[in-house]
């Protein structure tokens, strides 16, 4: 008896042995507060007894998706990817790369569980499913260290004119008003978050949603490129390249403030920064509280091998589950993607974000409404105006209008 009880032992250990399997996840997630949380995602897969095998690219995603894509093209694929919400893994899945998760979406009700719906129908091609969404991000924010602007016999702004009305003291202080780092999807998002702010939600979807580039040649623009002048002119002594060193610049007191999305908060919870104490968020600008859902999602690439295949349905569902929803999006700053979890734990900025949510003032993120390609020449446009001081506003909304009228 004794020695067929162990024998079942051995065989039921080697079977979950079995099912050990490593699995590759390749993102851009390399600042601290972006680690924390991607580590939740890893000590929740580790739990199911398979491996998650880190393949972190650093940069951001303009480095990193180049890389992702010619991997899986060139015959060489991981287990998962990270891309965002919207068009970025189309051609992939239009060319039958990527698995299809129509079966774990169903069983686990995807349908019902992610709001925005949008978040799902960007995973979407043909009706089937290629992509399990994980949170949602949203550019439309300011973050504003409190003490530098108290320090300075200053009010903390609670909008975009008051904060631009005390850069002058700031500058002569030595701080720079806004920091901003030079990676290309900064500076777009700085434009496109005040264009969102500055001339509304509604011209924003217009120009980006519906390329209307006599909108994005006209004097509603032309508002919002002066404004963009402005925010050149406050974040010129900035000089450094990644977003999370413009955020450090915030957070240790060198800047005023940065135009964000709300993965900033990962950083200043990394260095144990208090929302509404510490620092102050203000989505829309302080403007229009609108926020863009935005964010990311992961793909899986097909493969023929039933346990990688086994191992990539098990992330999928463990990505979503509210348990790590909710660890996830706690370190990571975002909001998740289905509703019926306990967020107690959410601090002052991703209330306000959740408020926004619940109130529906959401818009689709420009690589939900842009091809990768027309955001790629938005972002070459706006890396180029934010770094030569000599392109007029004038110059570069003729350019932006010229792209508009030509984008997919
Ligand atoms: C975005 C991504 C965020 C954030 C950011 C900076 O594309 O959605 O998760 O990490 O890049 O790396």
């Amino acid at each position: 008896m004794k020695r067929l009880f162990l024998a079942t032992a051995v065989s039921a250990a080697a079977l979950s042995f079995a099912h050990a399997t490593d699995l590759e996840v390749t993102h851009w997630w390399t600042s601290g507060g972006e680690a924390a949380a991607v580590a939740e995602f890893a000590k929740a897969f580790d739990a199911t007894g398979n491996k998650w095998v880190d393949g972190a690219i650093a940069g951001s995603g303009g480095t990193a998706r180049p890389i992702m894509i010619s991997r899986i093209t060139g015959g060489d694929p991981m287990g998962a990817t990270q891309f965002n919400h919207g068009r970025q893994a189309e051609e992939l899945v239009e060319a039958g790369l990527m698995r299809d998760l129509s079966d774990v979406a169903a069983e686990g009700n995807w349908a019902e569980l992610v709001r925005p719906s949008s978040l799902l129908d960007s995973c979407t091609l043909d009706g089937k499913i290629y992509c399990v969404p994980v949170n949602i991000h949203s550019p439309q924010w300011l973050w504003i260290n409190n003490a530098v602007f108290e320090d300075n016999g200053l009010a903390v702004p609670t909008n975009w004119d008051e904060f631009v009305a005390a850069a002058p003291k700031l500058q002569e202080a030595g701080v720079v008003p806004l920091a901003m780092g030079q990676q290309p999807w900064q500076t777009t998002l700085a434009f496109q978050t005040l264009l969102t702010a500055l001339a509304g939600p509604e011209t924003y979807t217009k120009v980006f949603g519906d390329k209307d580039a006599d909108l994005a040649g006209g004097p509603e623009l032309a508002k919002v490129f002066e404004a963009a002048a402005t925010a050149r002119d406050m974040a010129k002594d900035s000089n450094v390249q990644n977003w999370n060193d413009a955020t450090n610049m915030v957070i240790t007191g060198k800047a005023g403030g940065q135009i964000m999305g709300d993965w900033a908060q990962g950083e200043f919870q990394v260095a144990n920064q208090v929302a509404g104490k510490d620092y102050t968020c203000l989505p829309g600008l302080g403007v229009n509280e609108v926020i863009q859902t935005g964010g990311d999602a992961f793909y899986f690439p097909q493969v023929d091998d039933p346990e990688i295949s086994a191992a990539q349905a098990e992330l999928a569902k463990v990505m979503i589950s509210p348990e790590t929803q909710v660890a996830f999006n706690l370190k990571k700053g975002s909001l998740p993607v289905r509703g019926d979890v306990d967020l107690s734990a959410a601090n002052d900025c991703m209330r306000k974000g959740l408020e926004i949510l619940a109130k529906g003032n959401i818009i689709p993120g420009t690589d939900q409404l842009m091809s990768a390609d027309s955001n790629q020449q938005v972002n070459d446009l706006f890396v180029e105006f934010f770094n030569n001081p000599s392109m007029s506003a004038e110059d570069a909304q003729k350019l932006f209008a010229s792209i508009v009228a030509n984008a997919d």
